[in-house]
């Protein structure tokens, strides 16, 4: 039985999920970073883990394209969609139902949002700016301090996929 992790990222957040989740599975797993390598064999696999990021309400457009060329396939498979985002509760399941195909999300036996960082340092002056615009507090009410990185990844969520995984 072999997994595969196929994710996308912009600042490597998703990246790192996609790491942390892969020491938590019980199978043997390989990981693909959609920017590095396209062409993928997903007859190899049993389970598939597809991870994103999401900007501006959109996810990465390489898993847009992967969803594209695989759908067929990837609805033979055991599934699991996972989201990095900093949208949190009620918002971010809505944005999975929204942003994933339906045929996916639907037969996924594990779909969860992680939470996700703001490195502030790799944005560029634009990104800075729409993040200030559009979360002006952070969770204690305060202004969003840019000098230094923003995560709530929750291991805890990761966790709990990782087992939906192994169970199925
Ligand atoms: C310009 C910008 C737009 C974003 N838009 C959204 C959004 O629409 N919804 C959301 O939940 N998070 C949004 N985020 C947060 C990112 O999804 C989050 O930073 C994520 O961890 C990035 O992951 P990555 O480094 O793997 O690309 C946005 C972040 C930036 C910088």
């Amino acid at each position: 039985m072999k997994t595969l992790i196929v994710y996308a990222t912009k600042y490597g957040s998703t990246e790192k999920c996609a790491k942390l989740l892969s020491d938590k599975l019980s199978s043997e797993v390989e990981l693909c970073n959609l920017k590095l390598e396209k062409n993928i064999d997903l007859s190899k696999y049993d389970k598939v883990i597809i991870g994103t990021s999401v900007y501006m309400g959109r996810i990465r457009k390489e898993i847009n394209e992967f969803f594209t060329n695989n759908l067929n396939e990837l609805i033979t498979k055991k599934l699991g969609v996972f989201q990095c985002s900093m949208s949190q509760g009620a918002d971010a399941v809505t944005q999975i139902e929204n942003t994933f195909p339906k045929e996916l999300v639907n037969n996924a036996v594990a779909k969860e949002h992680f939470g996700g960082e703001f490195s502030f340092d790799k944005m560029n002056f634009f990104e800075r700016f729409i993040v200030k615009m559009v979360s002006k507090k952070d969770n204690n009410n305060q202004p969003i301090d840019t000098s230094k990185k923003i995560s709530n990844i929750s291991e805890q969520r990761i966790s709990e996929f990782a087992q939906a995984m192994n169970d199925a």
